[in-house]
């Protein structure tokens, strides 16, 4: 019997040329063997996704006929235009996405993913998310257009009005550094539908599904919810040493691969500063303290700051309102977890790993049925 591994740690479940989460040395490789400080300052959204469909950047064409058919996909079908419109406006953005992403999914019969609807999903998690936040304050929804990048279209489409270029900036960076991270829980809950021959939608409503939680994509708003209370620069030891008397876990903290600084986290500390001023002075001096704090407790553990923490200070400062962040996420995401269905058709191999019976041995237990 093999030996068991309690949330899999350690354990190789897949082979992917996707991308790389180098946790040892802090560095994240995306497909084509580039690392994510290098591309980062180079490409947009478009083309960050576009290597992780095809595994090298586009040529100048590629990347036109790229935008165009993203551009063309931004609608929503009949199915998930009605699923939106039916649900609470207040209902939780993310299960609005999960039931959206289900219904523009919706077909007559099983179908095998291909790169062509992996495009179209992702062109049209924005319309989602901008249609989500309007109906949430009670606005009419704003149509997608056709001229602005993906980034833009969705500022656009949650406001109604002409992005400013570096909202647009900050939050395309924030796509960018996203959109894939190795076997994380989403994109391998993403591989484990695929793995059963599932359809395209399907996986990535299974992902959508594991990135709510607090443990994964949830952990941006949790970060930005933990510093609305701190408040302030001034009052953040007071309120980490309560939290950690109370056993709180620092939301932004700790991650389960890196052994040292997230180079995301690096890379939206620094854009922070512009995005946030206001905010920043509370983080940096929440993050201080907050290692401070870990270190002592965990003195063996690495206990660095994750993407989530200074990303729900970027994402503030291009305009996303919190409630949001975890679509924001799912946004980004979705170009890595086609990505990787796609990756896994070459080789499909049906998920099944086995798990260590601790019940009692049959034969130990009287059978007993209650009388009905
Ligand atoms: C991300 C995370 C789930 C990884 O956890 P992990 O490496 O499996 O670590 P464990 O859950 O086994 O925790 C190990 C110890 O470190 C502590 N720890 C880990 N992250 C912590 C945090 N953010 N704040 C306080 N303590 C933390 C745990 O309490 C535990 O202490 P104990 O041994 O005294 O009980 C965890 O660090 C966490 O919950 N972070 C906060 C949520 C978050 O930011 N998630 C986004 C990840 S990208």
């Amino acid at each position: 019997m093999a030996e068991f591994s309690p949330g899999l740690e350690g354990v190789v479940a897949a082979e992917t040329a996707v991308s790389e989460v180098d946790g040892a040395n802090g560095r994240l490789i995306y497909r084509g063997g580039y690392l994510i400080e290098d591309l980062v300052p180079v490409v947009s959204y478009e083309e960050a996704a576009y290597l992780l469909w095809h595994g090298e950047l586009p040529n100048e064409g590629a990347l036109d006929a790229l935008r165009e058919q993203m551009a063309g996909a931004r609608q929503l079908s009949k199915p998930a235009r009605g699923a939106l419109l039916a649900m609470d406006p207040v209902t939780d953005p993310m299960d609005i996405l999960r039931t959206v992403v289900s219904a523009q999914g919706a077909s007559k019969s099983l179908t095998k993913p291909t790169l062509e609807e992996a495009v179209a999903l992702t062109a049209v998690f924005p319309t989602i998310v901008g249609a989500t936040l309007r109906r949430r304050q009670g606005k009419e929804i704003v149509e997608p257009r056709h001229d602005l990048g993906h980034a833009a279209n969705l500022l656009w489409m949650m406001n109604g009005e002409e992005p400013a270029p570096d909202n647009v900036h900050w939050l395309d960076t924030y796509l960018v550094l996203l959109a894939d991270h190795g076997l994380n829980a989403s994109t391998f809950a993403a591989r484990v539908v695929a793995s059963t021959g599932s359809d395209l939608a399907s996986c990535v409503v299974g992902a959508i599904a594991a990135l709510k939680g607090p443990a994964h994509g949830g952990a941006t708003l949790a970060a930005r919810n933990m510093l609305d209370k701190i408040g302030s620069a001034g009052n953040a030891e007071k309120w980490l040493t309560e939290a950690h008397a109370r056993h709180e876990r620092f939301s932004g903290f700790g991650h389960r691969v890196y052994r040292t600084y997230d180079p995301r986290a690096k890379i939206l500390r620094e854009m922070a500063r512009t995005a946030a001023p206001e905010l920043h002075k509370t983080a940096a001096r929440t993050e201080e303290v907050a290692l401070q704090i870990l270190h002592e407790a965990h003195p063996d553990r690495p206990n660095a700051t994750n993407v989530d923490f200074w990303a729900s200070v970027v994402l503030t400062g291009a305009g996303i309102p919190k409630e949001l962040f975890t679509t924001i996420f799912a946004t980004s995401r979705v170009s890595g977890w086609t990505a990787h269905v796609l990756e896994s058709l070459s080789d499909l191999r049906l998920i099944r790993p086995a798990s260590r019976w601790i019940g009692p041995q049959p034969g130990k237990k009287p059978l007993q049925l209650t009388k009905r």
